[in-house]
This record gives C-alpha cells, structure tokens and sequence, in this order.
C-alpha cells in the first residue's frame, strides 16, 4: 500500500515520504546561516514560493526552474530524500518545510537561517487539500468533503492542525532572527510587489527586466507547464494526473464552489474560536 501514515510527536505525515528517522533528521536539522527555509502548511503556496525563490536567488534566469524539479532545489527537510539531496547539492541551500513551529524551535534557536512563511486563506487550502488527496495515491482517499473539514478543523490531517501551525510560527517570529511573512493572497493580488518583498528580504536586488522574468516564470500558467515543478515528472501510480492536476485551479476565494453555506459558517465560528488568541489578521473573502 502506497497510503501509509507515519505518526510522530501526534501529527500523522504520508509514510510514503516519511520515517520516523527522516522526521528526526528534520527536528534536529543543522540549519546554516546562508539557509533560505519555506514554511508552509500544505496547499499554501508552498510550490510556488520554491518557484519564485529559485528565480529571485538566480537574478530571473529560469534555467534551474527548467530542469530542476522543485523537491531537489527546494527539499523538504522532513523527507526522506533530503539528506541525498542536499550532499549532492552545492551553494546556499534553499529548504522546505511543512513542519509545525514547535518541532523546528530547537534547531532554528540562535540561526540567522531566513524563514519564509506563507500563509493561504484555510477555507481555499481545505479545498486544495481535499482535491490533492483525490489524485495522490500516496494519501487516503478523503471521502466526502464533510468528512475532510471535520477533520482538517480536529487538525487530524496530514501534517496537524493548520491553527496550531500558523499561530506557531507567526506567534514566535519575534523569536526567528530573518522572517517573512506573506500570504497566497497577497501574491494573487500583487505579484509584483510581492517579489520585491522577496528579494529584498533576500538581498537579492533584482533589475527591471530580470524583475519581469521571475514575473513571467511564476505565473500560474507557465508553472502549469513547466515539468519541473506541476508534478507530472512523479509516476502515474503515486499521483493520477488523470484524476486531477497538482496546478489545479490556483485562484483565491474558489472555497465557495465546495463548501455550503452551513459548512462556511461553522468554519467561521471555529476560526473565531481557535484564532482569538491570535494577533493575526487575515485579508481574505
Ligand atoms: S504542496 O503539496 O503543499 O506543496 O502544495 P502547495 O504548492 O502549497 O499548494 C498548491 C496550490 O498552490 C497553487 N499554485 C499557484 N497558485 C497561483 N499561482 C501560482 N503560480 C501557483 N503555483 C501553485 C496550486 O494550484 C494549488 O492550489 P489549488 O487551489 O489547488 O489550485
């Protein structure tokens, strides 16, 4: 079976990708001062982050976005690959995460390492999410949507609760030396003006021409094309692209086509609930 869960520290990970020795490895990462870490909860934004950190490091030349796939430019740290990777890689490293905050503190203590956190409206990510587990046969098959938001709100799913996940590491970043927080949204609304938040809090200046083709690289259209990082490279018995696409629709607001209203509503009441103590105010519809 391809869809076996992992469970470390209470939070469920795809075995296939996982080990209770990759998750360890993750925990007690050596994190380096050059290190660029992405932070996401699933279905953030997480690949397409990756896909503007490689241009914006490489001045706009899509070259590596071309022939790299994204998890060997970017590995998630907590996979099980990503000690392979990185030996085999060379320069300042760019890493991912899905971890939450309270498993990485100890190995981010004391790093200049410089985080990104991204962040996407949970009531389009539930439904990113939902359909990612319809056509990656390495999860389980999430049933009804119903069944799927009672979990994802019960933080149950893959990866633990998105609640607990944002307010950890926006909460601590006082505590994370180089951080940056953006959201999905922000991004879809201004790409432009995103990207030189990036590259300034990469030091990584861009010119007027090289800003205009990381624009063009990242764009949900020519990601959608590009190979190296839609997924279409991960065989057909690990992720079915006949019954859905990993580039899926990338909009914001696409919630309303799934959830109903009643559902919409009790989502608000426990995100009203579980973000009280939260500092956090998002912009979304
Ligand atoms: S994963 O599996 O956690 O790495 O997924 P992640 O990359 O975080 O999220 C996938 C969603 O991001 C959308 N996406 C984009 N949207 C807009 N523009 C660009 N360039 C882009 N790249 C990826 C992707 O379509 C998934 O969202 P949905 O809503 O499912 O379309």
């Amino acid at each position: 079976r391809l869809d076996v869960t992992e469970t470390f520290k209470g939070i469920t990970f795809p075995g296939h990708l996982h080990t209770q020795e990759s998750l360890l490895y993750a925990t007690k990462f050596n994190f380096q001062d050059t290190d660029i870490l992405i932070v996401t909860f699933p279905k953030s934004g997480t690949t397409w982050m990756q896909e503007i950190v490689t241009l914006v490091s490489c001045k706009g030349d899509p070259v590596k976005s071309q022939t790299q796939p994204n998890w060997v430019r970017a590995p998630w740290i907590e996979q099980y690959y990503c000690p392979d990777v990185l030996k085999a890689s060379q320069g300042p490293r760019v890493l991912t995460t899905h971890l939450p905050y309270k498993l990485l503190a100890p190995a981010l203590q004391g790093s200049k390492a410089k985080v990104i956190y991204v962040a996407r409206n949970p009531k389009d990510v539930i439904v990113s999410y939902y359909f990612f587990h319809k056509m990656a046969n390495f999860l389980n098959d999430p049933g009804p949507f119903s069944e799927f938001l009672s979990s994802f709100l019960d933080g149950t799913v893959h990866y633990g609760s998105w609640f607990d996940h944002v307010k950890g590491w926006t909460g601590n970043s006082r505590n994370i030396e180089n951080f940056l927080y953006i959201t999905y949204e922000e991004m879809w609304e201004d790409l432009r003006g995103s990207l030189e938040k990036v590259s300034r809090f990469l030091q990584c200046p861009l010119l007027e021409q090289e800003l205009i083709s990381v624009q063009k690289t990242c764009s949900f259209n020519t990601m959608s094309e590009n190979n190296m990082v839609n997924y279409t490279l991960v065989p057909q018995e690990i992720m079915d692209h006949s019954k859905g696409r990993f580039m899926r629709k990338g909009e914001i607001g696409d919630w309303v086509n799934t959830f109903s209203k009643e559902q919409s509503h009790n989502f608000d009441v426990v995100f009203a609930s579980k973000m009280a103590d939260s500092l956090l105010t998002f912009v979304w519809e």
